[in-house]
């Protein structure tokens, strides 16, 4: 599916076509109370589209569950001569290709109240869950040279710069040296990829950086985890577009090594066909590795576009561990296609499902080891000045009419700026 001038497509991660939408808005604000009665409208409709209970509309939820529990321990310095990887022994002789992970889509877009947002839980806490890939949209940004992340443009979501966030992972792979995780950026302003190496040196990145053999890019070249541990190169990065490797070798084209099943899906069915990049041979595919686009959107039209936002009245559903259209049973489905379970299995909002950690569950299944029920979800105890952006956030959007209050005061902001 490809859309243009959507108003908020936070959801399109490959959103570089994504901003004639400025003007489209101006012309609603030629007269602010029509502008007000159309955005009323709008909601109301997506209310109808949701099956919200409009005598409720528009009130932010207060009571945070309590039923999100608490880490009891946080998690210590592992025994150097106990080797477990991710988690588990049996994983330490899988290579990187052969282990599945849950992937944070849009890993830092977390704000509370912003409906631009696809986390409840900032990093430190998906990484503690057990989350090991991580993806968002990297931008430019006027007047500074830093690369900031963005979530469509920095006008509806800035959650500061790469170098903050990459600080604040740094900090936990600092303290988790058996754990291998991935960071998939998205290139949506052509930045040039030498612009990235600056990020990665101040945050203390670098060192961590897995760097493969030159087109080492089939399911067979990769290392294993226990290898990835001990030289301590436990981070493999990509980008989506733009990335050179003989400039930046450790900056990787992100489809040389996967391919994805469709993006933004709205088809609950989740289909396992390949979708990025196009035309692959099957050869080709078949050696590398997969990712599975979880995330379900539900198309809406506001303001006069189709838009898709994160389906959330169905997240239990789609984040379950087993039941239609659930993670569980795409994973089932794909293995069989494919002959093996996606690498990457790919959520918004991954602390939801069936029961907290399901998403977990289902990866584990995937890989063949035990899951540990009970030790998903909560929120990293010690708050560090790296996890500043993400103050707050467990005050989180927990309802469908805290998210309509965010889309209206985004859309209020706007039209405001208009
Ligand atoms: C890992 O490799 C084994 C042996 O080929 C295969 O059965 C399994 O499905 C693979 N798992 C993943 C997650 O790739
Ligand atoms: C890697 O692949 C590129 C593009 O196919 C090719 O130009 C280059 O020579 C290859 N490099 C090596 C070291 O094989
Ligand atoms: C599963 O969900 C799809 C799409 O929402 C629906 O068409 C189908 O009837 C459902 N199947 C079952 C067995 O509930």
């Amino acid at each position: 599916m490809r859309l243009v001038n959507g108003f908020l497509i936070f959801v399109l991660s490959a959103s570089s076509t994504a901003l004639p939408m400025r003007t489209r808005i101006r012309t609603v604000n030629s007269n602010s109370n029509t502008a007000a009665r159309i955005l009323d409208k709008e909601i109301d409709t997506l209310a109808d589209i949701f099956g919200i209970d409009k005598s409720a509309e528009y009130q932010t939820t207060t009571d945070l569950p309590n039923t999100i529990s608490k880490r009891n321990t946080i998690d210590s310095l592992q025994e150097p001569d106990i080797l477990e990887c991710n988690g588990h022994a049996e994983l330490c002789n899988r290579k990187f290709s052969n282990v599945s992970m849950v992937v944070a889509h849009n890993s830092p877009f977390v704000r509370p109240h912003n409906a631009a947002s696809n986390q409840y839980l900032p990093v430190l806490s998906q990484l503690n869950d057990g989350i090991r890939g991580l993806t968002f949209q990297t931008h430019t940004k006027p007047k500074t040279s830093d690369i900031h992340l963005c979530h469509t443009s920095c006008n509806i979501l800035d959650v500061g710069t790469l170098e903050s966030y990459l600080t604040t992972v740094v900090s936990w792979l600092k303290t988790h040296p058996n754990e291998v995780i991935s960071i998939m950026m998205v290139n949506s302003n052509h930045i040039h990829p030498t612009a990235f190496i600056a990020p990665f040196t101040n945050s203390g990145m670098l060192p961590y950086v897995y760097t493969p053999s030159p087109n080492a890019t089939t399911l067979d070249a990769w290392p294993t985890l226990d290898h990835m541990i001990r030289f301590n190169q436990r981070v493999v990065v990509t980008l989506d577009d733009g990335a050179d490797e003989q400039k930046v070798p450790w900056l990787l084209y992100e489809f040389a090594y996967q391919w994805q099943t469709p993006f933004s899906p709205t088809d609950p069915a989740f289909p396992c066909t390949q979708d990025r990049p196009m035309d692959e041979p099957l050869h080709i595919s078949q050696d590398k590795m997969y990712m599975l686009n979880h995330n379900l959107n539900a198309e809406v039209k506001l303001f006069g576009q189709q838009i898709l936002l994160p389906a959330i009245p169905l997240l239990d559903q789609t984040n379950a561990a087993q039941g239609n259209g659930s993670l569980g049973e795409s994973v089932k489905a794909c293995t069989e296609m494919w002959g093996r379970p996606p690498k990457w299995l790919l959520v918004d909002f991954y602390n939801r499902g069936d029961f907290e950690g399901s998403v977990f569950r289902v990866a584990a299944e995937a890989n063949g080891v035990e899951y540990e029920k009970g030790s998903c979800c909560g929120k990293e105890e010690g708050k560090g000045a790296a996890e500043g952006y993400a103050e707050g956030v467990m005050d989180r959007v927990e309802s469908m009419d805290g998210w309509i209050e965010g889309l209206i005061q985004d859309t209020r902001k706007i039209l405001e700026q208009g």
